[in-house]
């Protein structure tokens, strides 16, 4: 893969997860429910998705997801090259880690995969920079002091675009989506395990189409 290929897929990803503005953190204990999910995602008009490798049933869930054809599948929680190798090989269109590994990060450059590493400091930003990419996750984003701590952040880093996860959901999301350094915010929220165990699609449908309208009321000024 040729850097110039990669960095024309890097954008088209970015594009694309920037367009919906939410990215549902997904963790399956059991990939069974995965084409149940994807569908109750996309009627509740999300189209992108990033499961995570917190459970045996990832790389399953991520090849089951991605059949839907509205539905655009990443993998998250890769802190390794071994989980990099099974979510491309599962059909994994991007990867995003929690934070930021210089071995992960290599990997998928060197395969050609779109990577958003996760960042917490000034320093990880540059480390980021470094290796190319402007666009990152900020995670525990609450945690780390939300839409204050990505303000102060993007004014040494102005071409850098967050995706802050961690403690967003439809109360707050709005307040983050409105800084024009926010890409996307990603959570669990609308795929909470509760309902993912109990298969109750119609809420996952809902909850999701409750932020796909509190995201489209934020202001993007
Ligand atoms: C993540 O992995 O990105 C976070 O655990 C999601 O955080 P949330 O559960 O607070 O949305």
């Amino acid at each position: 893969m040729t850097s110039v290929h990669h960095s024309e897929q890097l954008a088209a990803v970015t594009a694309t997860v920037g367009a919906g503005r939410i990215l549902p953190v997904v963790v399956l204990q059991d990939a069974a429910a995965a084409a149940p999910l994807a569908a109750a995602l996309v009627a509740g008009g999300l189209r992108s998705a990033e499961v995570t490798f917190r459970t045996d049933a990832a790389a399953d869930a991520i090849r089951a997801m991605s059949e839907h054809p509205e539905l655009f599948v990443g993998a998250g929680t890769v802190v390794t090259r071994t989980q990099v190798d099974k979510a491309v090989e599962a059909g994994a269109r991007f990867i995003v880690s929690p934070g930021f590994s210089p071995t992960v990060v290599a990997h998928c450059q060197q395969l050609g995969v779109p990577i958003f590493p996760g960042v917490a400091t000034a320093t990880e930003i540059q480390m980021a920079l470094d290796a190319g990419l402007e666009t990152v996750k900020f995670f525990p984003a609450e945690q780390l002091g939300g839409t204050a701590m990505i303000k102060a952040l993007s004014a040494p880093f102005r071409s850098v675009r967050f995706i802050p996860t961690g403690g967003v959901n439809t109360g707050n999301l709005a307040d983050y989506l409105a800084h024009p350094s926010v890409l996307a915010v990603g959570g669990t929220w609308m795929v909470a395990p509760a309902l993912l165990a109990a298969g109750d699609w119609a809420e996952v449908t809902r909850l999701t189409a409750a932020a796909v309208t509190a995201s489209q009321e934020a202001c993007s000024c």
